[in-house]
C-alpha cells in the first residue's frame, strides 16, 4: 500500500500535475456505500489518470455486486464486491477509501478505515459536530494516514483559477460575495435529507457550499449571523426529535470590510449561482460549487481606473486544468497526487480549513437552533 509520512501539517508542497498516466503509481480505491454520490464519484473516477476502482462495500452484497458490475473498467477485472464495510476495509489491495454514507455515520466509518490502515476521502460535511471532526482528524494523524474532506469545490480547476486571479487583483478588490444553493426536497422522512438521525437539513448538506465559496474567495470570516426556517422532525431510527432547517440565510463579515450573503434551501429552487462584486466590476459564477461559467464584467465607468492593471472588457475565466468528469474526478486526482507525494493532508482542503467550516456551521446551528437527536 501507499504509506504517507507521519508528519502532521505537511501541506503546501506544490507538485507538477502529472498527466502521463504510465508514469503514475496506481492509486487503488475502495468505495464505502452505494448511494447517489457514490455513483457520481465512481463515474468520474474512470476519468482520473492512475486511479483504479478495486473494491466496493455495501450493507447489502447485492447492491455492492450491482455497483461493481456497473463501474468495472472495460477489459479490466471487475471491482470486488463486499456485503459489509468491515470486509471492504480488510481488502489488502485497497489504498484509499471514499466514504459516501450520510454525515452522521462518517466518524464511525472513518475510524473503521483508519484502524484497517486505509487512507480516507470522506464526504462533506466531515461530521455533525466540531468535536467529532476533530476526533476524525486526530485519528488520521495518530495512524499517520491521509484524510481529506470531499470538498470538491475547493479542488475544482475553475474555482482554483478564480481564487488565484481574484487574489492577484485582476478583477479589483472583492467587497461582496453572494452565493445560494437550493432545491426542493421531496423525500421520505427516512431519507438522509429529512431524517435528523442522519444529519438532515439544508445547512450541513448545502449551506456548506456558499460558506466554503466565501471562505475561498474572502478568507476566514470574522463574524457570522444567520436565520433559519426550522421544522421539528423525528429520527426514524431513534424516534427522537430534532430541529432541522428547511432553509438557512447567513451573512459573513471578512477582512477589509468584505461581506457575504449566503443561502441554502431544501424548500425552494435557487439559482445555484454566485456573484463577487469588486470595486471594479462583478464576477458572475454559474453553478458556483462546480462552475460551469465564470465571467468578469467591468464597471462601465472604466475611464476612472485605466491606470489599474484590471481588465476593461468582459473576461471569461477558464479553469486552470481540465475538469475531470463533473469535477469529482479532480478531488480524486488531488488525493492521488497527495498520496504519491507522501502527504497526510491536502493543501487544497487542509484539515484546518475543514475544521474552520465546521466551526462556522456549529456557530450557525447555535444561532438558529438547529439540533439533532441526542443533543
Ligand atoms: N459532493 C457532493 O456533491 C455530494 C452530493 C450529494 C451528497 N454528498 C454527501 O454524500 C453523503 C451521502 O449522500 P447521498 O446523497 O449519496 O446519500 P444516499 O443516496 O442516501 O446514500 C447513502 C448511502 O449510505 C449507506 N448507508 C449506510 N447506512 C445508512 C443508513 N443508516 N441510512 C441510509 N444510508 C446508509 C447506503 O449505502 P449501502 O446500502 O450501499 O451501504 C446508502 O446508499 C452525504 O454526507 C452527503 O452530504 C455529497
Amino acid at each position: 500500500m501507499i504509506r504517507c509520512a507521519r508528519v502532521a501539517g505537511l501541506v503546501g508542497i506544490p507538485l507538477p500535475f502529472v498527466t502521463n498516466e504510465t508514469a503514475l503509481t496506481p492509486i487503488r480505491w475502495g468505495i464505502l456505500a452505494t448511494g447517489k454520490i457514490a455513483h457520481a464519484f465512481a463515474t468520474d473516477l474512470a476519468h482520473v489518470p492512475g486511479a483504479e476502482l478495486v473494491a466496493v462495500g455495501s450493507r447489502r452484497l447485492a447492491s455492492a455486486e450491482a455497483f461493481a458490475e456497473q463501474y468495472g473498467r472495460p477489459g479490466g477485472p471487475a471491482p470486488r464486491a463486499y456485503g459489509s464495510y468491515e470486509d471492504l476495509v480488510a481488502d489488502p489491495d485497497v489504498d484509499v477509501i471514499y466514504i459516501a454514507t450520510p454525515h452522521s455515520l462518517h466518524l464511525d466509518n472513518a475510524r473503521l478505515c483508519f484502524e484497517a490502515g486505509k487512507h480516507v476521502l470522506c464526504e462533506k460535511p466531515l461530521t455533525l459536530s466540531v468535536a467529532d471532526s476533530e476526533e476524525m482528524v486526530a485519528l488520521a494523524r495518530e495512524h499517520g494516514l491521509f484524510l481529506m474532506e470531499a470538498m470538491w469545490t475547493a479542488c475544482h480547476p475553475g474555482v482554483r483559477a478564480l481564487q488565484r486571479r481574484l487574489a492577484a487583483g485582476e478583477f479589483g478588490t472583492p467587497r461582496h460575495v453572494h452565493a445560494e444553493l437550493g432545491f426542493v426536497v421531496n423525500a421520505d422522512p427516512s431519507d438522509r435529507m429529512l431524517n435528523p438521525d442522519l444529519g438532515a437539513g439544508a445547512l450541513l448538506d448545502m449551506g456548506i457550499y456558499p460558506l466554503t465559496f466565501a471562505h475561498l474567495m474572502l478568507g476566514q470570516a470574522r463574524s457570522l449571523t444567520a436565520q433559519a426556517d426550522l421544522v421539528v422532525a423525528r429520527g426514524t431510527d431513534s424516534g427522537e426529535e430534532g430541529a432541522i432547517d428547511m432553509s438557512v440565510a447567513m451573512t459573513g463579515a471578512y477582512d477589509n470590510g468584505a461581506l457575504a450573503t449566503m443561502h441554502a434551501s431544501m424548500s425552494s429552487w435557487s439559482s445555484a449561482a454566485a456573484a463577487i462584486a469588486t470595486d471594479r466590476g462583478r464576477i458572475d459564477v454559474r453553478e458556483f460549487f462546480h462552475p460551469t461559467s465564470m465571467v468578469f464584467t467591468p464597471n462601465a465607468q472604466k475611464a476612472d481606473w485605466t491606470d489599474a492593471d484590471v481588465a476593461l472588457e468582459p473576461v471569461v475565466i477558464e479553469p486552470d486544468e481540465p475538469v475531470l468528469g463533473m469535477g469529482y474526478g479532480n478531488e480524486a486526482a488531488e488525493v492521488g497526487r497527495c498520496l504519491r507525494a507522501g502527504l497526510v493532508e491536502s493543501p487544497l482542503v487542509p484539515h484546518e480549513q475543514t475544521l474552520t467550516l465546521m466551526r462556522q456551521m456549529e456557530e450557525i446551528r447555535q444561532l438558529t437552533g438547529i439540533r439533532y437527536p441526542g443533543e
